[in-house]
């Protein structure tokens, strides 16, 4: 097992600051794993909740791997992804879907049936009842044992994106079909080649389902993640910053974070002083 460089507690999460990417990868994979034998021993099944984008591609990379090495089965494993382009074909390469299945699916045991992902398919009139569908799966499947998030440049979770809402709403979000931020669309265009042909809509699980999770698990890296990061751990509970949503269910998230992304914090030093200086 990876051991972190520091470890902090800020504001009610767990901050596990990595020296290097590679190494806060490993160290998510065998989180991720971990929870997935624990959950499987103890009521049959595991239910994962998933993230897209290039944070978690080493993560998938990892699990696979642990996988060919006998290590890990997804047999029992039921997942949920976070969030999917609107309107877009699950065929269409840039399509969630198609990175699940490029990254992870394809190369596990997870039966198709078990993978669910937002329907960027549906007819717009169907989109609420699709969504409001996705959050009682989810419920109806027991709740997330894991969620796994990445963080935007804008701070945002799943596509969740800043806003004015007064924060105690914003909360209470469901599952729904939002417009992209632009901050979204300059970094989607890594995957659409130009950012005017970003798909500007998208299907996201609402921040209520990702706060039910039993335990979050959100991976940030790189220096353009810092900002984010310290406003989202530091900074005031904002809809400007939903990362700080976080902030709003203590003891079951943890942070993982190479030294890049972790920067920005105010607080570096020991467990004990980081509590106190963050109150
Ligand atoms: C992806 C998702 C997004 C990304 C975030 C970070 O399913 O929900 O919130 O996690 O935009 O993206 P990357 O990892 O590409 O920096």
């Amino acid at each position: 097992m990876r051991s972190p460089v520091r470890v902090l507690e800020l504001a009610g999460a767990s901050v596990l600051v990595y020296g290097d990417a590679p190494s806060a990868c490993q160290a998510a994979a065998e989180r991720i794993a971990e929870t997935t034998r624990a959950a499987v021993a103890n009521k049959g099944r595991a239910v994962l909740g998933l993230a897209t984008g290039a944070t978690p591609e080493p993560v998938y990379a990892r699990l696979v791997a642990m996988h060919r090495e006998g290590d890990l089965s997804f047999a029992n494993v039921v997942t949920y992804n976070l969030d999917e382009y609107y309107p877009i074909s699950p065929l269409d390469p840039r399509s969630y879907r198609a990175y699940m299945h490029e990254h992870l699916f394809a190369h596990v045991d997870i039966p198709s049936n078990q993978t669910h992902m937002l329907d960027g398919t549906v007819p717009e009139a169907s989109v609420a009842d699709h969504s409001a569908e996705f959050d009682r799966w989810i419920a109806n499947d027991g709740g997330l044992d894991l969620q796994l998030l990445g963080l935007g440049r804008n701070g945002h979770i799943g596509f969740n994106e800043p806003s004015d809402t007064p924060v105690a709403d914003s909360l209470k979000l469901p599952t729904r079909l939002v417009d992209l931020h632009h901050v979204t669309l300059a970094s989607a265009a890594r995957d659409f080649g130009d950012e005017s042909r970003v798909i500007p809509r998208a299907l996201t699980l609402g921040v209520a389902s990702i706060l039910s999770a039993r335990a979050i698990l959100i991976l940030a890296f790189g220096p353009h993640k810092a900002e984010p990061v310290a406003r989202s751990l530091e900074g005031p509970m904002t809809s400007r910053v939903p990362g700080s949503f976080l902030q709003a269910v203590s003891g079951k998230v943890t942070w993982v974070l190479d030294e890049a992304a972790a920067q920005g914090l105010a607080v570096r030093s020991t467990v004990a002083s980081a509590v106190k200086t963050a109150r």
